[in-house]
């Protein structure tokens, strides 16, 4: 069974597609089968992966339409991990992928506007929860990361102590601002190969481990 991830968040701009362009790199270099699948109709997913002449190996698939989201997710269940990329909440596919996610990733940014809009996600997210549960299926788990963190900087904590405060859990790891994000991604790959002794690719496989970590664990 594939384990789920969908990024999603209110907020444009925050790190989604890098993020899951960057999760999926990371698993896929340690023979994970892993794929990426880009609900946004934006395809910035796409876009990346085509970039490159489709430079990291894995399948990115761009499913946009609602409707057929589910049905692509459930054919991709012999895969290690999907990923699902969305267009944020404003979106009906991205509630969607929320639906068929064992793991909701939110990326945020120390902001304030960002911090903000969490509460507006998880609003969102409780009412996808609430249809899951009278299905008999247990809510995703909610997993905050922030992103293009400025460490030493007293937002960066503020952002921390909030998340914290909220209903999900906080990842350990923090992805730094740093230019091997978006440097990689002009040759349409990630940090991991771009520069794999960096610093990013370092937090890349912190995260990457988190989170399989906390797939493992029950829910409660
Ligand atoms: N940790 C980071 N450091 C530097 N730049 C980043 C980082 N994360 C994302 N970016 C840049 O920020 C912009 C928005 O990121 P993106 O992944 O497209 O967000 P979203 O998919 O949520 O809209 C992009 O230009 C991306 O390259
Ligand atoms: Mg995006």
């Amino acid at each position: 069974m594939a384990i789920n991830i969908a990024l999603v968040t209110q907020k444009g701009g925050s790190g989604k597609t890098t993020i899951a362009a960057c999760l999926a790199g990371y698993w896929k270099s340690k023979e994970k089968k892993t794929c990426l699948v880009d609900a946004d109709p934006q395809q910035s997913a796409t876009e990346w992966h085509k970039t490159g002449g489709r430079a990291i190996p894995i399948d990115v698939y761009t499913e946009p339409r609602t409707k057929y989201l589910t049905e692509l997710v459930s054919e991709l269940e012999e895969q290690d991990v999907v990923l699902i990329d969305t267009a944020g909440f404003q979106n009906q596919t991205a509630v969607e992928a929320a639906y068929l996610a064992d793991i909701i990733l939110i990326p945020v940014k120390p902001s304030p506007m960002d911090i903000r809009a969490v509460g507006e996600t998880l609003g969102m997210l409780r009412k996808v929860g609430d249809v899951r549960l009278k299905e008999g299926r247990e809510h995703a788990k909610i997993v905050f990361i922030l992103n293009m963190v400025v460490p030493g900087t007293i937002i960066a904590k503020n952002a921390k102590d909030e998340l914290s405060s909220m209903s999900g859990k906080v990842l350990r790891t923090e992805f730094r601002n740093r230019i091997a994000y978006p440097e990689s991604f002009i040759g349409g790959t990630t940090p991991t190969f771009y520069e794999p002794r960096g610093a990013a690719a370092q937090e890349i496989e912190e995260a990457a481990q988190e989170i399989i970590e906390i797939a493992g664990e029950t829910n409660g």
